[in-house]
């Protein structure tokens, strides 16, 4: 199906929006877009409505300028529902950054969840070091250009064979990070470096949850992620073998079976 073009609050977000059904909501990492879900779109179309945007910044999307906060996207998300006609829960499915506008849209529209997915993410806030370094990276990227961002990040996302393999989705990721607008990636940055930590409240998430983590993940290392999901009343956790941070993207058998047992349940 072609990308649609909906107006939210003055934003046009571009989204892929297949299939009928429960509503799935793929929400994408940083600096990519909704491609990222590639393996899961037509897979999971089958049977539900799944609803893949590019955020705010990224992809075919508007770019805005300044900061944009985990809530900024979250609040662009349920409207983007809204203008959609999704007056029902969604599963929230969420990778990495997608995780951290996960916590938001879980906090501000629990209603709205009939489950949440979270994908090699992470419930701490930056330390003061991490946030301080994703400010400067915000400026330099606005100087130097997305490259800087694509040769800091593709090391870190992929499994230890992928980027040797020059494997197509790391090429394919790279060219998605290099074609990112700056401003976009400088606004998600500092949002980034400004989100909170969210440990103390994951307790009152109420809604059934899925952790999912790539057995080699360094950005969101399984076990970090299986610490904060023991205080997720009703969570548990899928660990994926035979990846780095991109799950969907480096095992998407194994990702894909995890979570259609989440929407089977
Ligand atoms: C992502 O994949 O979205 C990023 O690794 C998130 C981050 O930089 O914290």
């Amino acid at each position: 199906m072609p990308i649609q073009h909906v107006s939210v609050g003055g934003v046009k977000l571009a989204v892929e929006v297949e299939g009928n059904g429960a509503p799935l909501l793929l929400v994408h990492g940083f600096p990519l877009d909704h491609s990222m879900w590639r393996g899961q779109i037509g897979v999971f179309a089958a049977s539900y409505r799944v609803i893949a945007p590019d955020l705010r910044g990224f992809g075919a999307s508007d770019v805005t300028p300044g900061v944009v906060t985990m809530a900024q996207f979250s609040e662009d998300l349920a409207k983007l529902l809204d203008a959609l006609g999704v007056n029902v829960p969604v599963t929230f499915c969420g990778l990495s950054m997608g995780g951290y506008i996960g916590w938001q849209f879980a906090m501000c529209y629990p209603h709205r969840l009939s489950a949440l997915v979270a994908c090699d993410t992470r419930a701490a806030a930056d330390t003061p070091e991490q946030a301080a370094g994703r400010r400067d990276l915000a400026q330099r990227v606005l100087k130097q250009g997305a490259t800087i961002v694509a040769d800091a990040m593709l090391p870190k996302l992929f499994g230890p064979d992928a980027i040797a393999k020059n494997a197509e989705y790391v090429t394919a990721t790279r060219r998605v990070m290099e074609t990112t607008d700056v401003q976009g990636i400088a606004g998600a940055l500092q949002g980034m470096a400004e989100r909170p930590d969210v440990r103390s409240w994951l307790p009152q998430i109420a809604c059934p949850t899925l952790s999912i983590v790539g057995e080699h993940d360094v950005i969101s290392p399984p076990q970090e992620m299986r610490e904060w999901t023991a205080s997720i009343p009703n969570a548990r956790l899928a660990v994926v073998g035979d990846s780095g941070h991109m799950t969907p993207l480096e095992n998407p058998a194994q990702f894909n079976a995890s979570l259609a047992e989440c929407l089977q349940r």
